[in-house]
């Protein structure tokens, strides 16, 4: 019984490690009909400054750009957001490969949105800055359903209802909330993520977000998982984890300042014992993170020479952040309308519309 156990728990960590070290890319872009626009005219100029500002920008501003270049009517107004989670490596890197996808993609269009993984980018010659927009949509669901639905949509609405408030209270720098609940079968889980741009208000965010779920159904009702990705906002859950709940980024917190010294000896020298065995946790938790981190990136390299030996070329891709290939990986997945996931294949499909 004790090595079963043992053994159980072996397999469940594995599972756990597996479902971690899944990342999947997307990239989806709309190109707006809303008038195009020839190479050396205005318009083409001001849009190409402002994706080298973008690409430049020195602000972080918890992952949301606010872009403006010359005047009306060859005005361009960009909004870039990143996921809440991300951390500004990934968000700029993300907006980088995005201006790059949508000048391929969109090339002589004045508006376009590319949604990926990890941020969004809309440009246009209209004012975003502040208005709410929840068309056009993108949706997304994972092909495989509930095996109760009913269970699954009775975890799950409360949780979109909840994360919808907690995004929309969020505040002026960061309108976002990401968050579990357990799922009706055993050991299952449910992870959902919701954002809005963060100059929105607190209504406009909601109701962007309304909107979002309103959008689920036909198509999400039954699926164990789904994106809405709107304008302004997104909705998504899936079966898995996909958002980090550590190490990210926070608006500005109220400051915590340490208690006064105490007037005696013994107050300073119990703070000092205090600071060094923080330091000291730190130290230990830190360095176990460092190993557990390069234990994981050896796995994950290992995985994936063994990956890319086989046919399916789109998980090896998939598993790793990696720019260069994005595209490639990309524009097959677009060319087929699927979606691939790292780690267990889960197939999307886009809502045909
Ligand atoms: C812009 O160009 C696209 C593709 O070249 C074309 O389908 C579309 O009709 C054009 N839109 C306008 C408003 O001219
Ligand atoms: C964002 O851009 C708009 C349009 O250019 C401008 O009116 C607004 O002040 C900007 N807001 C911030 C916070 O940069
Ligand atoms: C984004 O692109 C700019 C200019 O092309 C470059 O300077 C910058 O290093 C890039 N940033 C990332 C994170 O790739
Ligand atoms: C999911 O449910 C829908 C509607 O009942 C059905 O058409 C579809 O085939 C199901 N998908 C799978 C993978 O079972
Ligand atoms: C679910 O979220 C809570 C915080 O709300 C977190 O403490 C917990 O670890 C999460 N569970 C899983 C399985 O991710």
């Amino acid at each position: 019984m004790g090595s079963s156990e043992l053994f159980l728990i072996l397999l469940f960590s594995v599972f756990l490690i597996t479902l971690i070290s899944a990342k999947d890319l997307y990239f989806e872009a709309t190109c707006v009909n809303n008038g195009n626009f020839t190479a050396n005219s205005i318009y083409g100029t001001n849009l190409n400054l402002l994706f080298s500002q973008l690409s430049t920008t020195a602000d972080f501003n918890y992952g949301f750009y606010n872009l403006s270049v010359g005047r009306s009517p060859d005005q361009v107004n960009a909004i870039g957001l990143c996921r809440g989670d991300q951390k500004e490596d990934v968000c700029r890197s993300c907006l980088n490969d995005s201006i790059s996808e949508l000048k391929q993609r969109c090339p002589k269009y004045k508006e376009a949105i590319g949604w990926s993984e990890f941020c969004t980018l809309h440009y246009s010659s209209q004012q975003l800055f502040g208005s709410m927009k929840s068309e056009p949509e993108q949706i997304f669901y994972n092909k495989y359903n509930a095996s109760d639905v009913d269970g699954f949509n009775r975890a799950l609405r409360p949780l979109l209802t909840n994360l919808r408030s907690r995004a929309a209270a969020g505040g002026p720098f960061l309108k976002y909330a990401a968050d579990n609940t357990t799922g009706p079968t055993f050991l299952s889980v449910i992870y959902a993520l919701e954002q809005c741009t963060p100059e929105l208000s607190q209504k406009d965010c909601s109701d962007c977000l309304t909107t979002a779920m309103g959008k689920m159904d036909p198509y999400c009702t039954r699926s164990i998982g789904c994106r809405i990705l709107q304008p302004s906002c997104n909705l998504r859950y899936e079966t898995r984890p996909f958002f980090a709940v550590e190490g990210i980024p926070q608006p500005p917190p109220p400051l915590s300042l340490p208690s006064p010294p105490e007037g005696n000896g013994n107050g300073n020298r119990s703070n000092k014992t205090r600071i060094i065995i923080i330091v000291v946790v730190a130290s230990v938790v830190g360095i176990l993170s460092l190993v557990l981190c390069i234990w994981i990136c050896l796995k994950l390299r290992k995985r994936r020479e063994i990956i890319e030996k086989g046919d399916e070329m789109i998980k090896a891709e998939s598993l790793q952040y990696d720019l260069a290939t994005i595209r490639t990986a990309t524009n097959n997945f677009s060319d087929e309308n699927k979606l691939g996931e790292g780690g267990f294949g889960a197939v999307y499909k886009k809502l045909q519309k």
